[in-house]
């Protein structure tokens, strides 16, 4: 279970190979990481399924508690639905344990609204990482992340803007 931590995805290639030598199967953590790439694949769409968070201190944050999960796979998918909503099936019977997990209307209109401009959220995000990088990357003390374009594998969209060792800010 990968976490896709600050918004970089990480190598994902070495995860999957550590998958297929175990037999594991990969479910990633995507909460700090929509949109965020690794060799041009996003963040979430690697494993069985992905999770996204949408707390508002996140990348895509409504104004209470919600959240998505990603998957590929039909089976999965179908009982994920169930569980989101006490195991109610489309007719509206139960049919299996679940939880109320759906997404509040109220909270989802509000992403909506932001999913307009979250393309150019997360690019002025790597712009202000840029200016971070700037800035500070002459002090010796300070371990800064990766600047955006560093690295061609990673489209990192900058979560929370880490500084080593022990300064953290978000
Ligand atoms: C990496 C990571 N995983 C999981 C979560 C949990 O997300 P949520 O609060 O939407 O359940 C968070 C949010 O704090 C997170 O940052």
């Amino acid at each position: 279970m990968p976490t896709q931590l600050n918004g970089r995805t990480c190598d994902m290639d070495a995860m999957q190979a550590i998958a297929d030598k175990y037999g594991l199967i990969i479910i990633e953590d995507a909460a700090q990481a929509l949109s965020s790439k690794f060799r041009g694949k996003c963040a979430g769409t690697f494993g069985l399924a992905g999770t996204f968070s949408f707390y508002p201190a996140k990348l895509l944050g409504c104004f209470g508690d919600g959240g998505a999960v990603v998957t590929n796979d039909d089976e999965v998918a179908q009982k994920l639905f169930l569980l989101r909503d006490h195991g109610r099936n489309e007719e509206g019977e139960v049919v299996a344990w679940g939880t109320n997990c759906r997404l509040d209307n109220i909270q989802a209109a509000i992403l909506n609204l932001k999913l307009k401009t979250f393309t150019k959220d997360m690019e002025r995000r790597r712009e202000i990482a840029s200016m971070y990088d700037h800035a500070l990357r002459g002090i010796d003390d300070l371990i800064l992340p990766p600047a955006p374009d560093e690295d061609e594998k990673h489209y990192d969209i900058y979560q929370n803007y880490e500084l080593g060792p022990g300064i953290v800010m978000s």
